[in-house]
């Protein structure tokens, strides 16, 4: 069977089991709109809070704006209380969401003292009835972002998949780090193996894929697909390419100078949905990851974080392109 392939989660048909995972700050719509252009086969909002919904805060409002250029989309929504999710999930829905993920792996630990993000994980019965809620009142896919476990010992996700597959969860994106490791340290192949074995619903296994062995060696797990986070910071076509070099084409591989141009189009697509002077900060946390490796990218970086303007920044990363990529 190719590693790469089309996929279902519930009635969504995607064209490829490669997906863009969340991340606060980064997965806005201008940076989802380029994953979907770079091949993922689903990319998700940053996590939205319900409890801001409910109460509609108005820039909660505005992370659920979607493109209908970067569908199929789904929206990740975070919070305790399942009336509350509840709510949001159906204003995400009648924002065009094509799925829903509930965010059940946040370590953070102003989400955790909310009882939200991976405090669900030592809640079972309370994760069950918040998927229960939601996929009461929502049409589309419901999918849950778990951990393993809260650290390296404790194994929680193959009991945690199968209580949300029983609950008419549609697939489970499993980030194979502990909980208190955060976004470091190594992956939990085994984790991922066993919770991919517990369920029929799909898999989706996440952690420290930038090309196409790492993403194989989730696949191997028997995951049904893979997550990618900083590795499309780096690099958003990262999901074409890895589907070619894995489906055994020549892989087309980004040149550096595409990445700048990528980039730029990136701060275009910013300023154009946020305005300039919030479109550039959002961009000013991404650039570290960018172009990290590129030729003498330090000073460009460094310089980046102390423009003004769109028109700045356009003539800093042209003058970039031309002189050394
Ligand atoms: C800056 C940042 C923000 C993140 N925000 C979220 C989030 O909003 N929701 C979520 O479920 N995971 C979030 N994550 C975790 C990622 O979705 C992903 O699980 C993690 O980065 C591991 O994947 P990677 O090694 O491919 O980056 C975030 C990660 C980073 C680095």
């Amino acid at each position: 069977m190719p590693l790469i392939q089309e996929l279902h989660i519930g009635t969504l048909k995607l064209k490829s089991n490669l997906f863009l995972a969340p991340m606060a700050g980064i997965t806005n719509q201008s940076f989802r709109i380029l994953a979907s252009e770079g091949g993922a086969g689903l990319v998700v909002t940053e996590m939205v809070s319900a409890d801001s919904i409910r109460y509609a805060n108005r820039k909660s409002f505005k992370m659920l704006e979607l493109s209908p250029a970067e569908h199929p989309v789904a929206v990740q929504l975070f919070g305790a209380d399942p009336a509350a999710l509840a709510m949001a999930a159906r204003a995400a829905v009648e924002a065009g969401a094509d799925a829903i993920d509930i965010n059940a792996g946040c370590p953070v630990k102003k989400i955790l003292r909310n009882g939200a993000g991976a405090a669900l994980m030592k809640k079972p019965l309370l994760l069950a009835e918040i998927a229960r809620t939601i996929r009461k009142c929502v049409q589309v896919p419901v999918m849950v972002k778990l951990r393993p476990g809260w650290n390296e010992k404790e194994l929680l996700s193959p009991e945690l998949a199968k209580i949300m597959e029983e609950e008419g969860v549609a697939a489970i994106t499993l980030h194979g780090r502990p909980v208190a490791n955060f976004h470091s340290g190594p992956i939990n192949f085994e984790a991922l193996r066993l919770t991919a074995a517990a369920v029929k619903i799909p898999v989706i296994g996440n952690g420290g894929v930038s090309g196409a062995p790492e993403a194989r060696a989730i696949l191997e797990t028997g995951c049904a697909g893979v997550a990618i986070g900083r590795g499309a910071v780096r690099n958003p076509a990262v999901f074409r390419e890895i589907a070619g070099e894995l489906g055994g084409r020549s892989p087309e591989l980004l040149s550096d100078r595409e990445r700048v141009k990528l980039f730029l189009r990136f701060i275009e697509l910013n300023a154009g949905l946020y305005g300039e002077e919030r479109g550039l900060a959002a961009s000013r946390k991404l650039v570290g990851y960018w172009l990290k490796g590129l030729p003498g990218s330090a000073a460009v970086r460094a310089s980046y974080m102390t423009l003004k303007t769109l028109k700045d920044a356009r003539a800093l990363l042209i003058q970039y392109t031309e002189e050394r990529v």
